[in-house]
């Protein structure tokens, strides 16, 4: 009886070490803020150069194109247990905002994730003037997020 309740006591400190707790998954609360930055960095970087296309400052490759699509789709899928950990507004561009109104946040994630996919699945297809309307959608959609919890 006594042994069981052991094991009980083992299971559930186990569980709330591994329950999928966002706290659990960075070491330190900078880590959370270097990982979402340096993958932010990244969504920009391959955003802005299919932005250029867009805007016609560069060549359509369709290839590159659609690689570079494809890289946003997958990168923007990283950061947002990052985004969610307690304090770690100090020291970043995330408001306080952010963390005090989660679900909204990460609503608006979501709604961003489903536009990028759109975005990368029209660039697959190669269709520039199919792509340019959603990339203006998708811009918005960063944007919605960037207004009300980004900070300059
Ligand atoms: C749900 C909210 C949200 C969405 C959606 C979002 N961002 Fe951000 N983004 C942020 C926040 C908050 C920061 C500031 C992060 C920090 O400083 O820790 C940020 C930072 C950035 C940065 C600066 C990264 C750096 O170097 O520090 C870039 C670039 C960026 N976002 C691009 C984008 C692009 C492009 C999209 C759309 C494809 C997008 N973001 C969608 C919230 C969002």
């Amino acid at each position: 009886m006594e042994k069981r309740t052991l094991t009980g006591v083992v299971l559930v400190a186990v569980a709330a070490l591994f329950g999928g707790a966002a706290f659990a998954q960075f070491a330190k609360t900078e880590d959370a803020v270097k990982y979402r930055q340096s993958a932010m960095f990244l969504v920009g970087q391959h955003f802005t150069r299919v932005g250029a296309v867009v805007k016609g400052e560069a060549p359509h490759e369709k290839d590159v194109f659609a690689n570079n699509t494809a890289l946003v789709d997958t990168l923007i899928k990283l950061p947002w247990d990052a985004f969610m950990v307690t304090g770690s507004d100090k020291g970043s561009s995330m408001k306080p905002e952010a963390l005090a109104q989660k679900d909204k946040f990460m609503a608006l994630a979501k709604a961003n994730q489903t536009e990028v996919g759109k975005l990368a699945a029209l660039a697959r297809g190669g269709d520039l003037n199919a792509v340019k309307a959603q990339f203006g959608e998708t811009s918005k959609s960063c944007k919605a997020c960037h207004d009300p919890y980004r900070s300059k």
